[in-house]
């Protein structure tokens, strides 16, 4: 399919782009159950950075599903071509010199090495945001999982389809333990060296 397609190398490059920022760019990859907090900690991250001055875009499950990925359900290969999809738009992000977080169960691993093959090595960070089945099914926010167990909505992770957790993160977060707060600080701490330029 890309047969007869070359790279145009362009004049400003992802370094240029960053030089300009006065930051690096990098996927926050947010993976874990419906519940888990990806969303809610996701917009907390991002402002956080904002407030910092850094340059960020945020990339929800949800939202995304209801625009670009619209044409996508919830099978093995629609889940798959989903974060493929935002794979490629996070790393148009990234080239653009912008900190993405993305929030996505992305619930195969498979996927989610994908993704970070698709990126120099330390521009994937995969936060696994992990809270038990448990507490996801009481919080519900979305009333999802009491469809699901009423075997109204089918594939429904956790209930009738898989998570696979990250068998080496690079952060875990622990929603039903720590705090939002206390979450973001932890990623803080541990991106501080793309935060600064120097
Ligand atoms: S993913 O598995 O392909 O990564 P994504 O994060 O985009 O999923 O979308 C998950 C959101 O879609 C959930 O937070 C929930 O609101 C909604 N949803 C609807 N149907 C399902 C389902 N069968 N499984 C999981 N989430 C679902």
């Amino acid at each position: 399919m890309v047969d007869n397609v070359k790279w145009h190398k362009t004049t400003i490059n992802k370094y240029d782009r960053q030089n300009l920022n006065k930051h690096k760019g990098c996927m926050l990859w947010l993976t874990g159950l419906s519940g888990a907090g990806k969303s809610t900690l996701a917009n907390a991250l991002e402002l956080i950075l904002f407030q910092k001055g850094i340059r960020t875009y945020l990339l929800d499950g949800d939202n995304i599903r209801q625009g670009l990925n619209k044409d996508l359900g919830f099978s093995p290969e629609d889940r798959k071509e989903n974060i493929r999809r935002i794979g490629e738009v996070a790393k148009l992000f990234v080239d653009a010199g912008l900190i993405v977080i993305t929030a996505f169960i992305s619930p195969y691993e498979e996927d989610r090495q994908y993704v970070r093959k698709l990126v120099e090595q330390d521009e994937f960070i995969e936060i696994y945001v992990k809270c038990p089945l448990e507490e996801c099914q009481k919080r519900d926010p979305k009333g999802l999982y009491e469809k699901a167990g009423m075997g109204e909505i089918s594939a429904f992770t956790g209930i009738s389809d898989i998570y696979e957790e990250p068998p080496s993160p690079d952060i875990v977060v622990e929603s039903d333990k720590n705090t939002v707060e206390e979450s973001v600080k932890i990623i803080l701490n541990r991106i501080q060296s793309k935060l600064h330029w120097f």
